[in-house]
């Protein structure tokens, strides 16, 4: 393999399988490749402010040069276009720029941006293909792989949506170049997190080669490329989350709590929630005997060297509102989706690369174990 050989991941789903196309510089290979799969179609760009700033000219050339035409329709940047308001602006747009039952959407952005375009053309017209051009690190690596869309409620993230898996996914390694520092480490937990949950000889190569994934070259395609293989498999085998998709939330059921009780703000990334959520998750773990004290350590180090937050007193603000209360953090949990009938579901460690899903968690035991994490800090 040369520098410049994309790598291809399959997600092997039948008759909607697809490939994500993984490399440097592969995003001028777009209209090329959407071209081979859908001759003489139009398409419509979905993008964010920031991101059409550094990349929308390049896609509608590689577009344009492989004679597709285009229009592009770009929201604002952040998780508020994710939002009623947001998919009709995006509705409204796609339906004036007469994109039909065989044209396209393309979501050009991280993972509001394609979460949002691609619930928009799962209703346009009852269903439009669309594809992914994930920019950011979390969306190359988690949210354009699977099909889920969506957007949020007033009354909670991620209520509306559908299962709309996309044709093809261009994740361009370069895009990440124009990504914040702090963004990309965000997007980074989500790669440990594969690790952590069911690959111990990956994490072990992240804990010697994460420096190289964060300056670029072939270990962040590797990364990457991992890491989709890792979400491609258990999206193959549970497409639609009635079972082993759920160990894709490690570390999500602390985190979301966190990210509520901060207000999902710019206090606390999505990613950073699931690294302070994947320490505490296996913390807990060892606090129930299922690991050594010295893994729930290993998982804390590592994410603490790429600078992730890994405790709850890492977070700002950590003093105030439900950040050091326990009961406030559990009733936060209890309103997680994830929660069938007051019981919490956890993903536990049975060791570094290999987690559970334990059901019917008893509350008591998360919260003292939330109590004797908080007196300890
Ligand atoms: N569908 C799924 O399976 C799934 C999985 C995980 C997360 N999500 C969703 O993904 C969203 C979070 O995704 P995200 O972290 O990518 O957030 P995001 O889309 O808001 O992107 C983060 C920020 O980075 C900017 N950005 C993106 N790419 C850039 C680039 N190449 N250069 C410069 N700036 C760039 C964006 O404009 C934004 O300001 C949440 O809404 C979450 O619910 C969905
Ligand atoms: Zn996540």
């Amino acid at each position: 393999m040369t520098d410049s050989d994309p790598v291809i991941v399959n997600v092997a789903l039948g008759s909607r399988a697809y490939d994500i196309v993984i490399g440097r510089d592969v995003l001028a290979s777009l209209g090329a490749r959407v071209a081979a799969l859908r001759p003489g179609t139009r398409a419509a760009i979905v993008t964010d402010r920031n991101v059409a700033k550094h990349w929308l000219e390049l896609a509608e050339a590689s577009l344009a040069q492989a004679g597709i035409a285009t229009s592009r329709i770009i929201v604002e940047e952040g998780e508020g276009s994710k939002s009623y308001a947001g998919l009709e602006k995006v509705s409204e747009a796609l339906i004036a720029a007469k994109i039909e039952r065989n044209d396209l959407v393309i979501a050009l952005g991280g993972g509001v941006v394609g979460d949002l375009a691609g619930f928009a053309a799962a209703i346009l017209r009852r269903g439009v293909d669309f594809v992914q051009v994930p920019t950011s690190l979390l969306a190359q690596v988690d949210s354009s792989v699977g099909g889920k869309t969506g957007i949020n409620s007033p009354q909670g993230k991620n209520l509306l949506g559908a299962f709309h898996q996309p044709m093809l996914v261009i994740a361009d390694t370069a895009a990440l170049d124009t990504l914040s520092p702090r963004q990309f480490r965000a997007g980074y937990a989500e790669v440990a997190k594969y690790g952590v949950l069911g690959d111990e000889a990956f994490f072990a190569w992240l804990e010697a080669n994460h420096a190289e994934i964060f300056k670029g070259g072939t270990a962040r395609e590797y990364a990457i490329a991992t890491s989709c293989r890792a979400k491609a498999a258990i999206v193959a085998r549970d497409e639609r989350e009635t079972g082993d998709r759920a160990l894709l939330n490690l570390g999500h059921t602390f985190g979301h709590a966190l990210e509520a009780a901060t207000g999902f703000s710019d206090r606390l990334f999505h990613g950073e929630g699931v690294s302070v959520g994947m320490v505490l998750a296996a913390q807990f773990s060892a606090s129930l005997g299922m690991i050594p004290q010295s893994d729930a350590a290993r998982v804390e180090r590592h994410l603490a060297a790429v600078g992730l937050p890994t405790h709850l007193r890492d977070i700002a603000g950590f003093a105030q509102e439900g950040l050091a209360d326990a009961d406030a953090l559990m009733t936060l949990m209890a309103q997680d989706k994830k929660v069938r009938r007051g019981r919490l579901t956890f993903i536990l460690l049975e060791a570094v690369g290999r987690a559970v899903i334990a059901r019917d968690v008893e509350g008591a035991l998360v919260r003292n174990f939330l109590k004797a994490e908080l007196l300890g800090k």
